[in-house]
């Protein structure tokens, strides 16, 4: 049993998460290593590599040097943390975002990317139609290897945003309508799925992020989306430039 896996940890609450703190280029590189290594470790047991992408600030600053580095060219089935309900050529899609800064420059199978579609007209079956895509790659309830997250000022990861009811909407993949952060309707996976996952890895970055990341990581009773996500999953790690760190107190 590997440390750090959920099992491994039965007899007590998940590991807290491992920090560090570096600037954007060695966060970059951390990243990489960490898909790489966890890429090695499903293929070594015959799964393909189920990963779950954001879009934001972290696929800006850190898909370049995972594309640059071919990640993800082979084993991986890439899906998506959550979506904008837009077109997937439109500038707010993350999917968009994905394939001009990874998926496409690491020459990753356009088979191998399951997209949300968020320009669907009935966005409660397009979670449901990816909710079943999930499923058929990385079980029911689905189990992925891999998750990367942003987080928001406001503590939210994905479209899970705090005080919003769909933090506790049992589905696995479903469609907001009311998002804070424009645009406001969305597809997101829900909390439960991406705390499941077997890596849970959030990255900030700038001073904006430092209250919601010193919150999530030092009060044991935050219901921040990112607290909740971190004090669950069963093995995370959590990336950050200085500034994000900057109201950590260890
Ligand atoms: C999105 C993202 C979202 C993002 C956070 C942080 O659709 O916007 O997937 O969850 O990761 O909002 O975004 P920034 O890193 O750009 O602040």
């Amino acid at each position: 049993m590997r440390p750090g896996s959920p099992a491994a940890g039965a007899a007590g609450p998940p590991a807290p998460p491992e920090v560090r703190v570096g600037e954007v280029g060695e966060v970059a590189e951390w990243l990489a290593a960490d898909f790489a290594v966890r890429a090695g470790r499903a293929a070594g047991d015959g799964r393909p590599f189920a990963v779950a992408i954001p879009g934001g600030s972290v696929a800006a600053r850190c898909f370049p040097r995972l594309a640059a580095l071919g990640l993800g060219r082979s084993g991986t089935e890439f899906f998506f943390a959550d979506e904008r309900a837009v077109p997937p050529d439109h500038p707010d899609s993350n999917l968009a975002q994905a394939r001009a800064l990874w998926l496409k420059p690491a020459g990753v199978p356009e088979e191998r990317v399951h997209r949300l579609r968020g320009e669907a007209p009935d966005l409660e079956r397009a979670a449901r139609d990816y909710a079943a895509e999930l499923a058929a790659v990385a079980g029911d309830p689905p189990r992925l290897d891999w998750v990367l997250l942003g987080a928001g000022p406001d503590g939210h990861v994905a479209s899970l945003f705090p005080g919003h009811p769909a933090l506790d909407d049992p589905r696995p993949v479903f469609p907001v309508v009311d998002a804070p952060k424009p645009p406001a309707r969305r597809l997101t996976l829900s909390l439960a799925v991406l705390t499941a996952a077997r890596r849970v890895v959030v990255v900030a970055f700038g001073a904006a992020k430092a209250a919601a990341i010193g919150e999530a990581l030092e009060e044991a009773g935050s219901a921040l989306p990112l607290a909740r996500l971190l004090r669950g999953a069963g093995d995370a790690l959590v990336l950050l430039d200085r500034e994000a760190a900057g109201r950590l107190r260890g």
